[in-house]
């Protein structure tokens, strides 16, 4: 089979870190997720934190005027996000529990301790237009909790996965598979995320079932450090290729 059944999304977050470093606008946030675009993804995703270390507020308006491919917001819900989120209206939000002051995300939704504020927050984004993914680990166990909730897909945690594959990418995956197989049963669909590379990005791409789109923000990057951003992209393109 040819063609590509998995989008990518190129999480700009690092330029952002890079921007905020000078205090100018070099490199160009908003230049980057056109170019990026016109390179190839299928998305931009951005990631802003309350620390705003990365992508800023005041970036999303622009950012929402330029990306014609699919715009989306992933982070803590926090009312200030939430009306971030339902200003700007991204085709996408991705919900993620990550501490105000988290290095990165690194868990998942507790889709069952967590389901009346899920529920509530879920509904205000659907009221708004706004398709929701929920971050989750590998459990089968969260899987019914995030179609209870109204979440529309699941953004897998692949943190362990890109930590396990090198010693057993077999035993790595499996867990992610069973939970992709849980979604796709119930109609949930699949997203993943985190650590996600060169290397071990194939291999995810071709085992987990109806795997919708991936967003790899890191490693890519810092990729493009080596190989340049039209580069990459077409590099990580090529291992989501059937
Ligand atoms: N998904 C979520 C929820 C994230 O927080 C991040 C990191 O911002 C990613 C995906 C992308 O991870 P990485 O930068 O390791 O590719």
């Amino acid at each position: 089979m040819s063609g590509q059944s998995t989008r990518l999304s190129v999480n700009i977050n690092k330029v952002a870190l890079i921007r905020n470093s000078r205090g100018s606008n070099v490199p160009d946030l908003v230049k980057v997720a056109k170019d990026c675009e016109l390179f190839g993804t299928q998305g931009i995703t951005v990631h802003p934190r309350p620390d705003q270390r990365h992508v800023r507020y005041d970036d999303i308006g622009p950012l929402k005027e330029v990306v014609g491919t699919e715009f989306n917001i992933e982070g803590n819900p926090t009312p200030e996000f939430l009306d971030l989120v339902t200003t700007h209206k991204p085709h996408q939000c991705t919900l993620v529990p990550d501490a105000p002051d988290a290095l990165t995300s690194d868990a998942g939704w507790d889709t069952k301790k967590h389901q009346s504020f899920l529920t509530d927050t879920i509904g205000r984004l659907h009221e708004a237009g706004i398709r929701v993914s929920i971050f989750l680990d590998p459990d089968t166990d969260m899987v019914a909790g995030a179609k209870a909730v109204a979440a529309d897909r699941i953004e897998l945690y692949t943190g362990d996965y890109a930590k396990g594959y090198h010693q057993d990418k077999e035993a790595a995956i499996k867990p992610f598979v069973e939970t992709a197989k849980a979604a796709n049963d119930i109609g949930l669909g699949v997203n993943a995320g985190h650590d996600l590379d060169l290397i071990n990005l194939e291999f995810f791409q071709q085992n987990i079932p109806g795997l919708l789109e991936v967003s790899i923000g890191h490693a890519l990057i810092t990729d493009a450090l080596y190989y340049g951003l039209q580069n990459v992209i077409q590099m990580y393109l090529q291992r989501l290729a059937d």
